[in-house]
């Protein structure tokens, strides 16, 4: 008796070089996955989102227009910076000038839950519609709810200019 016949099936034939330029293949775009996924991970690493979370500075209002010891509110765009995500948003300040071109910029919201305050000129106070907040014209707590006054922005003059920053913290 003779050994059989031992061709091998066509689909399984690897010649050496088809093997190695298959492994050549296999690695290469493994290597690639692989590069893929550090360089994220890297630039996260590197650059971590919360320090890239803030708000810039921003030109505002030309301070001659703002008349002196009546709160005026200005209006503008600002960029947020959270992590990768920058969105341009409208926001506004209730700007206070002083009879020396001293600025305080109050921020828009009641410190009780947020609202959208108003400056009501016959009274002379801030106020909110919500809970009866009221707010001097230097931003204390003169009656209501509001647990602090009025939180305000960092504020500079440039060249006549008001530039608005982020909001102050609290103390
Ligand atoms: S939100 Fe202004 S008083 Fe409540």
């Amino acid at each position: 008796m003779g050994q059989p016949n031992r061709t091998p099936h066509p689909a399984v034939d690897v010649s050496p070089t088809r093997r190695a330029f298959y492994i050549g293949f296999i690695n290469g775009a493994m290597g690639l996955i692989g590069l893929a996924l550090a360089v994220p991970a890297a630039i996260y690493l590197l650059f971590p989102p919360k320090l890239r979370k803030g708000q810039e500075w921003v030109e505002t209002a030309d301070l001659s227009k703002i008349p002196a010891g009546t709160p005026t509110e200005i209006f503008f765009e600002r960029t947020n910076v959270d992590g990768w995500k920058i969105t341009n948003v409208k926001a506004t300040a209730w700007v206070v000038k002083g009879p020396y071109n001293e600025v305080v910029a109050f921020t828009p919201q009641c410190t009780h839950l947020g609202c959208a305050y108003h400056w009501d000129d016959p009274s002379h106070t801030f106020m909110c519609p919500c809970h009866n907040s009221v707010f001097s014209i230097d931003g204390k707590v003169l009656g209501g709810p509001a647990p602090r006054p009025l939180d305000r922005y960092m504020t500079k003059i440039q060249g006549g200019r008001l530039d608005i920053g982020p909001p102050e913290p609290h103390a």
